[in-house]
């Protein structure tokens, strides 16, 4: 069974991710989303809500699990037996970042694959810190995150 690991800080899981999860399911039996615990980062929602908003949208899918880690991820990978990374790529400036990650990650693990996911290009311009800005002040933000989380999102800015 080919198990990947989706990782991310999901603060919150946006429609963007969902496109790529959606897009790995299709690549990978099993995928599991790793939600980051940041020891420093201030984060809008903690581990927790970020786990039971992501379990809530994958509900339906018995080939997604949702788990929160903290640590290496490159540990993470082999603690789930997984034997890739999926990450999503919007635009030339996520790169530099990416690579970085990937180099660090193939050193410590060079077994664990990255496999790089290109964004659909109607969610290049999603981030979840741009759906944070834009429901802060109120703007529409049902077509940039799943329904339940646009919901809870609008409770903490309410
Ligand atoms: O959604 P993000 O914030 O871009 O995700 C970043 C993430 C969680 C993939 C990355 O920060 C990570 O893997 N952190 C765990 C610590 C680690 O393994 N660091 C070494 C690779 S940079």
């Amino acid at each position: 069974m080919r198990v990947a690991i989706y990782p991310g800080s999901f603060d919150p899981f946006t429609n963007g991710h969902l496109d790529i999860l959606q897009r790995a399911c299709a690549l990978f039996d099993h995928i599991i989303i790793g939600v980051l615990v940041h020891p420093a980062k201030k984060c809008l929602f903690s581990p927790e809500e970020r786990v039971e908003m992501i379990s809530e949208v994958v509900k339906e899918n018995e080939n997604v699990r949702v788990i929160h880690f903290n640590g290496l991820l490159v540990d993470f990978c082999r603690s789930a037996g997984a034997c890739a990374i999926i990450r999503g790529l919007r635009a030339v400036s996520d790169y530099e970042y990416e690579m970085q990650m990937f180099s660090v990650n193939h050193k410590l693990s060079p077994d664990t694959e990255t496999v790089f996911l290109m964004s659909s290009p109607k969610f290049s311009f999603l981030s979840s810190s741009i759906a944070k800005e834009v429901a802060r002040y109120g703007g529409q933000i049902d077509d940039l995150l799943p329904l339940n989380i646009a919901e809870c999102i609008r409770q903490k800015f309410a």
